[in-house]
């Protein structure tokens, strides 16, 4: 077994165990609103985000207390982002991490509520961070931006006003950045502030190496939503042609899009050459990002 897929494995239990300790039982009551939360939160998943975490954090040795609560509320929040986005409103997906999607197993209402939810829920697990109450503050400012309005939230409005129409690809880099970008990022951003100044240039290498990671995600997404199958991606292959989205291999070709996220993990991995050995599974993390298969 390599180090990565160890490491891999350790983290996937920690923070499994950290988020089922955070939400709400199922027999507490409202118990279908828990039943939903739980459903759509402890099914599976990359955990991609969560491994940026600890990967992060293994890079700079902070403790795991703070990064268990830092990986929590953005998978909590990454959780509540695909029950709204597969929402007959949204995408109208009725599959998600190989199960039915949360409006399919429960009902509409209930996956509304469950995704408010998991989203106030991760400020709560945030505020329990082992830090300084400075430092929780400005993790609190970092993650309410990059999931609002500005960030995750702005970059699917734009998705969905894109539906139908044919896009510049300086469009498509903004909705991605704003859409999966931005939540990506802040995964090393939340942490690298436990260590740095964001005038600092550790800092800034680090953000960067999200940035490329981050864009590379979603067009990898975009790729595979053409060329895996329903079975494998454990969601509607095809879905996106289906619904006129904005992607990248819909305006640049597959093999331009392949060439992008070759481009970006080059960046990305360029990004973290002032860091030594431990920063390889951030490597190995960029890697996984753009040769996955679902
Ligand atoms: C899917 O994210 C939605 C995007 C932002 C592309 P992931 O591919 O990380 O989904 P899970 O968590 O592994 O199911
Ligand atoms: C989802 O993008 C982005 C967020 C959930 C914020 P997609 O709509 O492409 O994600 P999938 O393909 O349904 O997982
Ligand atoms: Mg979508
Ligand atoms: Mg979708
Ligand atoms: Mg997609």
């Amino acid at each position: 077994m390599t180090a990565f897929k160890n490491f891999q494995d350790i983290k996937i239990q920690q923070i499994e165990a950290a988020l089922a300790h955070h939400l709400p039982a199922s027999h507490i009551e409202p118990k279908q609103l828990h039943e939903a939360m739980r459903y759509s939160t402890l099914n599976g998943g990359k955990r991609i985000r969560a491994m940026l975490v600890y990967a992060t954090g293994y890079l700079l040795e902070l403790q795991q207390p703070a990064l268990d609560s830092i990986a929590s509320s953005i998978e909590l929040i990454h959780a509540y982002s695909l029950i709204h986005d597969d929402l007959p409103s949204m995408d109208d997906d009725d599959l998600r991490r190989g199960k039915p999607s949360c409006h399919k197993a429960f009902d509409e209402a209930t996956a509304i509520l469950a995704g408010d939810a998991l989203l106030t829920l991760a400020f709560n697990v945030l505020t329990k961070t082992e830090c300084t109450d400075k430092q929780k503050i400005n993790c609190i400012q970092l993650l309410s931006q990059a999931s609002g309005s500005r960030g995750m939230v702005g970059g699917q409005a734009i998705d969905l006003a894109n539906e139908g129409k044919s896009i510049s690809i300086g469009e498509i880099e903004n909705m991605h950045l704003h859409k999966t970008g931005a939540l990506i990022c802040s995964c090393i951003s939340l942490v690298a502030s436990l260590r740095f100044q964001t005038s600092d240039s550790e800092y800034r290498h680090l953000k960067h190496y999200a940035e490329c990671i981050g864009l590379a995600f979603q067009v990898q997404d975009d790729i595979l939503d053409e060329t895996s199958s329903t079975a494998e991606l454990g969601k509607t292959q095809g879905k996106d042609k289906q619904s006129e989205k904005s992607t990248y291999p819909s305006i640049l070709g597959l093999r331009a899009s392949r060439q992008l996220t070759e481009d970006l993990y080059n960046d990305a991995i360029m990004s973290l050459s002032h860091f030594g050995q431990r920063a390889d599974y951030l490597r190995d993390i960029a890697q996984f990002t753009i040769s996955r298969g679902s």
